[in-house]
């Protein structure tokens, strides 16, 4: 039977990003006291969200954002997320994903404020993948390199705190800020081929599941690491021709090639993943497989266009 968690007060970080979003709203249905990090983006929220602004490249910015939202959690979910813009940017990425992690854990090293660091199955390398919690990571880009210098930041504070590792969201971000399928569905469309890696598999996770889940394991004040993402690990070529399918493209739509071939600035973890056994045997939020989970994203965006 389902108890019914107390009230919490939460802030959430990068609270108009994706992540962000879904978290907000699955918070506020929980009946928890929201509090939302907002830097560039404020999409509209409802009057009973509470908006503090944050600059992570700021440590003053991020030390009074931790100090006056006095919340029994905080979930950091703003990142640099742009992989390849941390490989050509490397201090804005130190800056952002690692120091504002420090200073938002030194902010409240002195309170009961507890953390939920959201982090990436691109910590590990994808040598021989997919990964579990206790795997030690071996970052092979910049973005991978400054999530774990985060982790560390965490790890490094008394405990309690919460990492949770993920990978490829699949969520809606609209035409201002695609998410990376949609990306791929537009190239499919409107430029195809899109060239898809056969060499790159990791797991795809719904994003409002993924929130479901870090919501669970804050009220029950789990901490340590979790791996939390859908349980099936696929190529970036059979994602690309599942989505194909699903919108009635030609077969055309998608190339098979290697990873190499897309020269793209930064390295990813090929025969990466995560092994998410632990959350599956823990925590009650489930995921839906891969076929199912991508029907209700394109049932999403069909309500998004009408
Ligand atoms: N997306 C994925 O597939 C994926 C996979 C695994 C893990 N993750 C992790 O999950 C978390 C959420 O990812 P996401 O895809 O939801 O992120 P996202 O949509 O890219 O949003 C990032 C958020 O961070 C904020 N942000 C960036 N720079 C900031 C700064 N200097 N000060 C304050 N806020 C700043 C952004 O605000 P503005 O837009 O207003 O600047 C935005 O709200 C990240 O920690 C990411 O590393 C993501």
């Amino acid at each position: 039977m389902n108890s019914q968690p107390s009230s919490l007060r939460i802030a959430v970080t990068g609270a108009a990003g994706l992540l962000g979003q879904a978290l907000i709203a699955t918070l506020r249905g929980r009946g928890h006291v929201v509090i939302a990090g907002v830097h560039h983006a404020r999409p509209s929220w409802p009057e009973n969200v509470t908006l503090l602004p944050l600059d992570l490249t700021e440590p003053r910015s991020t030390t009074q954002f931790a100090t006056s939202a006095q919340a029994d959690w905080i979930i950091h979910a703003a990142a640099m997320t742009d992989v390849d813009r941390c490989e050509s940017e490397p201090a804005s990425a130190e800056r952002v994903n690692r120091d504002a992690t420090r200073d938002l854990i030194s902010a409240i090293s002195q309170t009961q404020t507890r953390m939920v660091y959201l982090s990436t199955d691109y910590v590990f390398d994808g040598r021989d993948g997919p990964y579990s919690e206790d795997d030690p990571p071996n970052p092979i880009n910049v973005y991978g390199r400054t999530k774990y210098e985060g982790e560390c930041a965490v790890r490094e504070a008394p405990d309690g705190h919460v990492i949770v590792r993920s990978a490829s969201f699949l969520g809606i971000g609209g035409p201002r800020r695609p998410t990376f399928i949609e990306r791929m569905l537009q190239t499919m469309r409107d430029h195809p081929p899109l060239r898809a890696a056969h060499d790159q598999r990791g797991n795809i996770t719904p994003v409002d599941f993924l929130a479901l889940a870090i919501a669970e394991l804050l009220e029950r004040g789990l901490g340590g690491v979790w791996h939390v993402a859908g349980r099936e690990i696929v190529s970036r070529y059979d994602l690309a021709v599942a989505v194909a399918r699903m919108f009635d493209l030609l077969s055309t739509a998608v190339a098979r090639c290697n990873y190499a071939e897309l020269g793209r600035p930064a390295k990813r973890p090929l025969n990466g993943g995560l092994i998410v056994t632990k959350a599956e045997t823990t925590v009650s939020a489930r995921c839906d497989g891969l076929a199912l989970s991508l029907r209700k994203w394109k049932d999403g965006l069909a309500d998004r266009i009408v």
